[in-house]
């Protein structure tokens, strides 16, 4: 997710634009830009009386220090501009693919965070209609596209051009553009990205995030999808997806600006968890078109898939448990056969690997040393890599013959969590789309898990709606030395996320296991100190997971059960439940994780856990 600010108004906005810039900087970036309307100078124009205006823009790739510091000595100000932190999302982080973007004539300027899923058919469009591009990002078809509206469809109205282009567009975004054929007004439009106007005597803004402003003003409008706005010094107005004017006003918070970069949250983590059902829709977004599945991005052909002898998939820590599902799913769905490995083991244990095998890296940050080894040695045996991860333009970005970004926005808590969801969708995803092309999945079980798919934001957020249950859960059992996490089938790879979620954080013993593994070891653990955390989904599995806590039970643990709502029946056996909404077998996994990372969370809490830095953790590990 990109950071956005823009002003208009009474005071010079360099420093405003690089103060605000720098407040949106907690949330990671890769470059940033600048760009200011500012009348042409030793220009006389007796007719109007007006000056003339251009835009002065300034990006660069890197820390805002470096933009800062471009900046200083130079001479672009005025009282119009708009600015951008990018977090990439198409095209790698670079100075030509900072924002703001430019049209043809270098009129119209436009900072844009989201993503257009149909930017590559409307860049056609424009290419055949003379435009030309200069960057690798999608948001640079959108100035190009207002310069048409304005200019070959004769609208006289930013505003008006704005709306016409949300029409156009699929996707998300939200979007600022200044002109310099409309000096006294900065025009924005939203669909589905974060975006407000900040509103004062003389001079307003837009951000998207509170933060960026908060030095300025405290009071606030929010603007919902297919809005578009007009701001002026001293004016705001906003019109509805019909383009009607309406009416709405400003509400007042009284946040620090730390805890406004939290967005209100006591932590990042908390944020974090809670951005879920939009991390995962972005991750969707593209790949999920009318039902039909788009992984282009793969690069393989359907006759490679149909021809794939076997799947490796690598990676550490909270991505291996993304990638245990993908193998759970790929198997069943696609009948490929998929071996997961740790990176920090493949490559000390001379595996079989050649350019039949399709080499899967999953990893969050791009940049973990073990997983950029075993790429390399995968790809010294001619394995085709595909990674998936968060970063664009990350190492293992670079390195990779394919790319599939996961889209969740920059994670800032140590331990992953939206990130990880975003990695289940991908798998998901995958593991279909590979059933798909080799003709393993019918019609009605490919629509109903379709379906299902995209069901899951709203079944996140009706979960992140009752954390509040966690919470108290939390609240009574955290004084326990020993939690055991256990699950079966799709729930296995959960319970072991569950437990590294508590250790990271909490730093109380965890572990999580197969149910069904318990008679042979960690049954051995349970005693009045234990709390058992028990994965029971209304699946193909549920009796089996029955007489597993049944086990633990005997043995005087405390059972905390995550169970299909409705479900009557394991109030029997457990002390605590927590109901997740109804699903297909397949796809619990994403719904157990929330609880389990909330229950994390509170327990960490009621310690006095620093959550987002715990000790001896790092977000990026670039060490072997
Ligand atoms: C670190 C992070 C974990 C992450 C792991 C793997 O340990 O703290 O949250 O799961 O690295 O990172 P990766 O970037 O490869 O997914």
């Amino acid at each position: 997710m990109c950071g956005i600010v823009a002003y208009i108004g009474n005071k010079k906005c360099k420093s405003i634009l690089i103060n605000g810039l720098k407040r949106l900087e907690y949330r990671g970036y890769d470059s940033a830009g600048i760009a200011i309307l500012s009348p042409v100078q030793n220009e006389k124009f007796e007719k109007t009386g007006k000056p003339r205006f251009q835009i002065k823009v300034e990006k660069e790739a890197g820390k805002i220090k470096v933009l800062e510091d471009l900046v200083k000595n130079i001479d672009m100000d005025g009282f119009c501009g708009i600015g951008h932190t990018r977090w990439a999302t198409h095209g790698e982080p670079s100075k030509v693919n900072a924002h703001p973007h430019f049209d043809c004539t270098e009129k119209i300027a436009v900072v844009h965070n989201g993503i257009i899923e149909n930017y590559s058919e409307i860049k056609e469009e424009l290419i055949q209609k003379g435009h030309k591009f200069i960057s690798q990002t999608d948001t640079e078809v959108l100035p190009h596209l207002l310069e048409e509206y304005l200019k070959s469809e004769n609208i006289g109205d930013l505003q008006l051009a704005m709306h016409k282009l949300l029409k156009k567009i699929r996707g998300s975004g939200a979007i600022v553009a200044i002109s310099t054929d409309f000096p006294e007004e900065i025009v924005a439009g939203r669909i589905a990205s974060p975006l407000i106007v900040g509103t004062s005597k003389d001079e307003n803004f837009f951000a998207s995030d509170m933060p960026a402003v908060l030095e300025h003003t405290h009071n606030f409008i929010v603007i919902n999808d297919f809005e578009t706005v007009r701001i002026t010094r001293n004016k705001v107005e906003i019109f509805n997806s019909d383009c009607k004017l309406i009416e709405r006003e400003p509400f007042k918070v009284s946040w620090s600006i730390e805890s406004a970069e939290k967005g209100g949250y006591e932590d990042f983590m908390l944020k974090e968890i809670f951005e879920q059902p939009y991390g995962v829709k972005e991750t969707m977004r593209g790949r999920l078109l009318d039902g039909a599945l788009n992984f282009d991005e793969l690069n393989i052909s359907e006759e490679q898939i149909k021809n794939l002898k076997k799947i490796q998939i690598i990676a550490c820590g909270t991505s291996y448990h993304a990638a245990l599902t993908g193998k759970l799913l790929i198997e069943k769905w696609a009948k490929i056969p998929v071996e997961v490995d740790f990176s920090s083991e493949y490559r000390y244990r001379s595996p079989i690997v050649d350019k039949n095998c399709l080499f899967v890296a999953i990893t969050q940050s791009g940049e973990t040393i073990d997983t950029l080894a075993a790429i390399r040695e995968a790809k010294s045996k001619n394995a085709r890599v595909v990674a998936i991860t968060n970063v664009v333009g990350s190492t293992v970005a670079r390195e990779s013959d394919s790319v599939i970004y996961t889209h969740a926005g920059p994670e800032i808590g140590v331990c992953a969590t939206k990130t990880f969801s975003s990695q289940l969708i991908v798998m998901y995803l995958m593991a279909l789309y590979f059933a798909k092309v080799k003709g393993f999945v019918d019609g009605v079980d490919y629509d109903k898990i379709i379906k299902e798919i995209k069901s899951i934001p709203d079944k996140i957020q009706t979960i992140l709606d009752n954390a509040e249950k966690i919470k108290n859960i939390a609240d009574e059992t955290y004084k326990h030395t020993c939690f055991l996490f256990l699950g079966r089938i799709y729930g296995f790879p959960m319970s072991l996320e569950g437990a590294l979620k508590l250790k990271e954080i909490s730093y109380i013993h965890a572990e999580g296991y197969p149910a069904g593994e318990m008679k042979h070891g960690p049954i051995a653990l349970t005693d009045t100190k234990t709390v058992v955390v028990g994965l029971i989904p209304r699946d193909f599995i549920y009796e089996k997971m029955i007489s597993n806590l049944q086990e633990v039970k005997a043995r005087n643990a405390t059972i905390f059960a995550i169970i299909t709502e409705d479900d009557k029946n394991i109030s029997r056996y457990a002390n605590y439940t927590f109901e997740i909404p109804k699903t297909i077998e397949e796809l619990y996994g994403i719904l157990e994780v929330v609880p389990l990372q909330l229950y994390a969370y509170y327990i960490a809490k009621n310690h006095n856990r620093n959550v987002d830095q715990p000790r001896n953790l790092a977000k990026s590990v670039t060490v072997e």
